[in-house]
């Protein structure tokens, strides 16, 4: 969490570097009054934690799952039942990330919704269903505001690779048997309360988002070490003939790493754009 906030400074001051804003001079309760004048647009904050999960998620299925697999470790859809030995599938880490993320006082929402869902739960409905119709034709993200007033931004969800396809098309219970790669097979859906927020809240609920990464990560090496043969947690990422894990610290190290500029552009975006409505303007 130490490790989370330091980065996440460290992105701030890069951010104003970016933006070639000096160091403040100010006196500290000058300075936070200055804070709280800037307001940014929910849509800042979704640019960074989708951002944050795209990292996480082709981390885990190319590096984790991919390499783990050939390492000898498996993973499926039963992965939590107490005897069975293996770790979830992307779709469920994402799961495991949105339900940690619930528990924590942000209230940012996530979620993978299709209209052809393997499991019903994700499917979309209402104005979620008819915004998912818009961001299939038009392949781009989507905001609105849902009825009870949350901000909602929609990510497409491409068949990037082949197992993506193969995978759904041969599940029995999924109800489209014909994907191909480079469809839009669903969306990354996020949900928040307000549709303006504070610098101070755009930066706790970045950090919600990694520390919800890191949980989830940590949720799958607490299971392998109930393994009869635990894979060896520390430095090393796991590959053919190497059945070892890099550990949460190492995992985020790289998910903060591959994000960095991303969520730097998504907080300068708001500065420099100023979508505030007018209302609250940013200045620094
Ligand atoms: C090994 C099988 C497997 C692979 C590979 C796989 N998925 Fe899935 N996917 C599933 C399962 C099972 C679910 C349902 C998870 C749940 O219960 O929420 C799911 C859920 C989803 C959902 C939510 C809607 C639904 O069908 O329930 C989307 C969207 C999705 N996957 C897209 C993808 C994409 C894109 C890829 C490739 C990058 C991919 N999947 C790779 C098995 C797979």
């Amino acid at each position: 969490m130490s490790i989370t906030k330091i980065s996440l400074s460290g992105m701030f001051l890069v951010g104003a570097v970016y933006l070639g804003v000096s160091a403040p001079s100010k006196l500290p309760d000058q300075q936070a009054s200055a804070d709280g004048a800037c307001s940014y647009a929910a849509q800042h904050l979704f640019e960074g934690v989708n951002a944050i999960n795209d990292v996480a998620r082709t981390l885990y299925t190319k590096n984790i799952v991919g390499g783990g697999l050939k390492a000898g470790l498996k993973f499926g859809e039963d992965w939590e039942q107490p005897e069975v030995e293996k770790g979830p599938l992307p779709a469920l880490f994402l799961r495991l990330t949105a339900a940690r993320l619930e528990r924590m006082p942000p209230q940012l929402g996530l979620y993978l919704g299709s209209d052809e869902p393997i499991n019903k739960s994700n499917l979309f409905s209402g104005k979620q269903a008819e915004a998912f119709k818009k961001v299939k034709e038009t392949r781009e993200p989507v905001f609105l505001t849902d009825a009870n007033e949350n901000a909602v931004a929609m990510y497409p969800d491409i068949a990037s690779v082949q197992p993506c396809v193969s995978c759904h098309n041969n599940h029995a219970d999924s109800p489209k048997k014909d994907w191909n790669i480079d469809d839009m097979m669903g969306a990354t859906t996020w949900t928040f309360p307000s549709e303006t927020l504070s610098a101070d809240t755009l930066i706790v609920t970045t950090e919600a988002m990694l520390a919800a990464v890191a949980e989830a990560y940590q949720i799958y090496l607490d299971k392998t070490a109930g393994f009869s043969d635990p894979p060896a947690i520390g430095s090393a990422w796991p590959k053919e003939g190497r059945r070892m894990l890099p550990s949460a610290e190492i995992f985020m190290q790289r998910v903060r790493q591959d994000v960095a500029l991303q969520v730097v552009d998504a907080m300068a975006l708001g500065l420099a754009r100023k979508i505030n409505g007018g209302t609250t303007p940013c200045v620094l």
